[in-house]
This record gives structure tokens, sequence and C-alpha cells, in this order.
């Protein structure tokens, strides 16, 4: 069962809407194993966001992911990374697709609500940046098999 890390960033939980973020995860059929609200510093930032550390674009993005409270994520389904990148939409909400959680509920390119891990390489990193291994739950969900058949695990 393939496993991402996801982020709701500092305007999701300023502006209420980690409920929604989390009611959109839940009804598609992923299935939370871990979360935590924290506080992301200044160095978990340099850590999570490595491949961007050196654009032109970082200051601005370690100032707003520092800003205030994160709820990290770990969530699993058959193809979890790819089916929560496409839940998310483009990385300006402006350009991102309605239907989408960034073309809904937002219009920047920074503030853009949610992180999804974007291939199962970064999900094992960036969710063992975040989360110990015991801080992620097995737990069996009696509708899993109304979620999908059993070959599609
Ligand atoms: P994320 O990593 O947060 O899921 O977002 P993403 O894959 O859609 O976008 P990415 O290219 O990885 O950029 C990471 C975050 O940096 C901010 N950003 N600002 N000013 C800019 O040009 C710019 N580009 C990206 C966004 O907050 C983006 O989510
Ligand atoms: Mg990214």
């Amino acid at each position: 069962m393939e496993r991402s890390f996801v982020m709701l960033k500092p305007d999701a939980v300023v502006r209420r809407l980690m409920g929604e973020i989390l009611g959109r995860l839940e009804a598609k059929g992923l299935k939370i194993i871990g979360m935590k609200m924290l506080q992301v510093t200044t160095d978990l930032a340099k850590q999570h966001y490595a491949e961007h550390v050196k654009k032109p674009f970082y200051p601005l993005l370690e100032e707003f992911i520092t800003s205030g409270p994160v709820v990290a994520l770990a969530v699993e389904g058959p193809g979890a990374v790819a089916v929560i990148r496409a839940m998310l939409g483009s990385t300006n909400g402006r350009e991102a697709p309605l239907g989408t959680i960034r073309g809904d509920l937002g219009m920047s390119r920074q503030m853009n609500l949610v992180h999804g891990s974007d291939s199962t390489e970064a999900a094992a990193r960036e969710l063992a940046i975040y989360f110990q291994p015991s801080e992620l739950l097995t737990y069996a969900t009696p509708l899993d098999g109304w979620l999908y058949a059993s070959d599609e695990k």
C-alpha cells in the first residue's frame, strides 16, 4: 500500500480549512495513518524543501511555511502519491483546475494550502523527516472492501 506525505500549510490552518481538506482526503477513500500539528522551524523548512533552498523564491517560501502551525499527515492508499497530487492541482491556485483543492480554495502560488509528495521516493524521505515509524499507525477499516477490490491494492 502506497504512502504519501501531506502538509496542511499555515494558510490552511489560519483560514480554518483543515476540516475541508481532511474531509476531501477522507471522502476520496484515502486513509490517514499519521497526523500532528507542529510549527516548522527554519532548519526543518530547509530539510523539507531541500530541492528549493537555492532558488530565488526560497526566502519567501521559508518565511511562509514557518509563519504559523501546520498539520503533517501520513496518508495511505493505492497510488496515493499521484492521486493526492491530482487532488491538489497545479502549484498556482489561480491556474489549478476547479475541482482541485488549490483550484477551489486558493488564489496564490505561494499560499497554496497543501503540500503533497511528488514521488514515492520523496514521500519516503518526507515521512521520515516528520514521523517516527511508531507514529504511523496501521489499523483496519471495515469499509476498505467497499473502496476498492482486493486486486487493486
Ligand atoms: P509543494 O512542494 O508544496 O507540494 O508544491 P508544488 O510541488 O506544487 O510546488 P514546488 O515547485 O515544489 O514549490 C514548493 C512551494 O514553493 C512555493 N513556490 N513559490 N514564487 C515562486 O515562484 C514559487 N514557486 C513555488 C509554493 O508554496 C510551492 O508550493
Ligand atoms: Mg513540490
